[in-house]
């Protein structure tokens, strides 16, 4: 008996042994995302699938428009955490309980606004445009992700990819400007910097395209307003640069806080399931924009919020931004059998996937590093994008680049000591105090070389004219002005709209004064937004836009000031001659009547086209040549153009291609970019730089539903001043 129950013991014991539970396939690293996600998704509760479709938060909120929305708690399991002090330790405590005292161990994704730089700044978006220079702006991002993710954070609502045109909208700061193709692109570098090659790689964020869709069209530039957008607007302009970012891998978009013709952006089944889903195949997830759920209320599409939520989940919106209304609603509307439960499991299936692919389940918490911040090699990127996006708008006479004849400079204006607004809008956990400031950059640049006399002159804003007279001294004892004006960071971002957007007054009565010393004026301009510079453009001997330019702009404005650098911005957004021009945009349409329907009162033409941008040097645009005066929609065609740097200095020239076809069954945009190519050009020297046209990707368009339309014809191709006509044939 004794030895009996030994051995039933033994034997029990071997039972107990064998059957410890293998290893659940979604808890195996080693097992292909797919077959953890259905795993996963298998041993779920209802209640546990919907904790996964809300995100919450916790405050110390960096959006000003979203505060108010504390929650000091909440339950251990959760989709996803939006905002926290972006301490790692914080991060580790929060994930360690939803690893720990959760049934499943679901890890929380955690969201951050990382807009242009993360405690590094870089310029606005707007600016990074200007750059043409997308592999550094891929780098810039990737700068971000690495101090993103030491700080305890998976996923930016970033980039924004918001085709807009009208600068009295705050937010055009905080994308690449009016045109779809340049949108693409930069948000495609974006994406992939955020992203790197795999998501689950040690410094790679998940990124989200926002606002999907058309938030940049709110009408009169007013925010959060209607866009009116048609169907034809919808594809050819709007769309584009979503397309490419889905197609370039993004983890995630954010559903808009706009109405689009009358079907709210976040409960639209069109563009959020037909086309993105269905059409586009992305497998991520939608997160809705802050509260943009609930607002479907106030657009006056749900009578309640639980008919918010049905319409925006049905439409294809998986994640709800702090609103709540799915933790609270989707139980109930699933047991009116008006959700059903495969919409839930797609739903909770693209976010545990992206989970996955983040390696969140593996590796759930951050390493907390003492070094993460203002690396200098993250400092170098900034500054070198600083300098790239700059933009020489005026420089008459040659005033600049500033000479040895140069003896000493007056450095005036409210920008020219600024930290704050220099830093640009929505930050991160960006300090004013590492911006470099204008006078620094200067004091450095010309050390030995010029004497800087400052004065500020004036407040960026208000009527207080009692430092005038310091800043027309420093000006008179000086051999050029560089005035330094612009505008508040604050006048730019979200919930920022200006009916105006010339420099407040002040600021052109310092320009008037500094002018009648007779000194050369240059402009230099802060700013998040074209301005109207129709009074300030005429006193101006030279205008750099500067941008709002993060930590390193100081050194970098100076570095082309001086001339060590050679400006090579050129505009991605236009500037009207006056806010009353607004739209006004370079691929609008041809008028039926293109010499008449101006107006009486001032030039028709924009300040400064989109592309404008000028160089120390001179760049000659030979002929474009082409491969064939005619093709078949099934060839290729290569556009070559010859640039030879003809002026002195050896500088950065961007090629920007555009193609035009003037009949077709639909009328089309005068002309449109298609290709770009950025290159440094030394003095006296040339570059050929080359367009491979393809006819499907370049010279079709899109009908209002989206299927694109390749039809024979003349069409012409555009680079430099240079124009050539070619043939396309069945
Ligand atoms: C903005 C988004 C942002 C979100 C979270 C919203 O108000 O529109 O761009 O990502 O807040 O901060």
């Amino acid at each position: 008996m004794k030895y009996f129950s030994l051995v039933t013991m033994l034997i029990l014991g071997g039972q107990v042994l064998a059957a410890k539970p293998p290893v659940p396939v979604y808890k195996d690293k080693n097992a292909p995302v797919e077959s953890r996600v259905e795993d996963l998704l298998k041993r779920m509760t209802l209640e546990e699938k919907i904790e996964q479709l809300n995100q919450q938060t916790v405050g110390d909120n960096n959006n000003p428009n979203n505060n108010g929305y504390k929650k000091p708690t909440f339950p251990a399991g959760i989709g996803s955490l939006i905002y926290f002090s972006a301490d790692p330790a914080f991060r580790n405590t929060v994930q360690k309980r939803a690893m720990e005292e959760t049934r499943l161990g679901i890890p929380i994704l955690f969201g951050y606004d990382v807009i242009h730089g993360f405690r590094t700044i870089y310029p606005i978006s707007l600016a990074q445009g200007c750059s043409w220079n997308p592999e550094l702006v891929e780098e810039a991002c990737a700068v971000a992700a690495k101090e993103t993710k030491l700080s305890g954070i998976d996923w930016t609502f970033s980039p924004m990819i918001d085709v807009a045109r009208d600068p009295r909208w705050g937010r055009v700061s905080e994308g690449y400007g009016e045109d779809p193709y340049t949108n693409a692109m930069f948000g495609v570098a974006s994406v992939k910097g955020y992203q790197g090659k795999k998501l689950n790689e040690q410094y790679s964020i998940a990124a989200c395209l926002k606002h999907y869709i058309g938030y940049g069209m709110s009408e009169g530039g007013r925010d959060y307003h209607y866009a009116d957008i048609s169907a034809q607007s919808l594809w050819e302009t709007y769309m584009v640069p979503y397309e490419a970012g889905v197609k370039a891998g993004a983890a995630t978009l954010m559903s808009g806080f706009n109405d689009i013709s009358g079907i709210p952006a976040s409960a639209n089944p069109y563009t959020l399931t037909e086309v993105l889903k269905g059409r586009w195949k992305h497998d991520g997830f939608v997160v809705s924009d802050w509260g943009s759920v609930e607002q479907l209320m106030a657009q006056g599409v749900a009578k309640d919020r639980k008919e918010a939520g049905l319409k925006a989940f049905m439409a294809g919106v998986e994640m709800d931004m702090v609103d709540d209304i799915y933790g609270q609603n989707l139980k109930q509307l699933i047991d009116e059998k008006k959700v059903p439960m495969t919409k839930i499991d797609d739903a909770v299936k693209r976010i545990l996937r992206i989970k996955f692919r983040l390696g969140l389940f593996d590796n759930p918490y951050t390493p907390i590093v003492a070094e993460r911040y203002l690396q200098p090699e993250s400092k170098a990127v900034a500054a070198k994008l600083a300098t790239e996006s700059m933009v020489l708008l005026k420089n008459k006479s040659k005033v600049l680049p500033l000479g040895s004849n140069i003896k000493s400079i007056a450095l005036v204006g409210p920008l020219a000591k600024d930290q704050a607004d220099l830093i640009g809008n929505w930050s991160a956990q960006g300090d004013p105090k590492d911006a470099e400031t204008i006078i620094d950059g200067f004091n450095k640049e010309f050390a030995q070389k010029a004497q800087i006399n400052y004065a500020k002159g004036t407040e960026i804003d208000g009527t207080d004219e009692s430092g005038i007279a310091e800043a027309v001294a420093a000006a008179q004892k000086s051999d050029v002005v560089v005035v330094c004006l612009g505008e508040k960071k604050t006048w730019s971002g979200e919930n920022t709209s200006r009916s105006n957007i010339s420099l407040p007054a002040i600021q052109e009565k310092l320009v008037a004064e500094l002018k009648k010393t007779g000194k050369p004026i240059v402009l230099v301009l802060a700013n998040g937004r074209p301005l109207e510079l129709v009074r300030l453009e005429p006193m101006a001997d030279a205008i750099v836009e500067m941008w709002q330019p993060g930590v390193a702009g100081g050194t970098a404005l100076a570095s082309i000031i001086s001339g060590r650098v050679n400006p090579s911005g050129k505009l991605d957004i236009t500037f009207p001659l006056t806010t009353g021009q607004i739209p006004t945009y370079y691929d609008m349409r041809q008028s039926a009547r293109p010499n008449s329907g101006k107006y009486q009162d001032i030039p028709t033409d924009p300040l400064y086209w989109f592309g404008h941008g000028l160089s120390y040097t001179d760049f000659t645009y030979a002929p474009i040549s082409l491969s064939a005066a005619q093709i078949h929609k099934n060839q290729k065609l290569v556009a070559t153009v010859e640039v030879s740097n003809t002026g002195g200095v050896t500088g950065k020239e961007t090629a920007l291609w555009y193609i035009a076809s003037h009949a077709s069954s639909i009328s089309r945009p005068m002309k449109e970019l298609k290709h770009f190519e950025k290159k440094e050009i030394a003095a006296g020297g040339k570059y050929v730089y080359k367009f491979e046209i393809d006819p499907m990707r370049d010279l079709s368009f899109p009908d209002a539903d989206g299927k694109k339309h390749l039809e024979s014809g003349d069409f012409v191709i555009m680079a430099g001043n240079q124009k050539i006509k070619f043939e396309l044939v069945d």
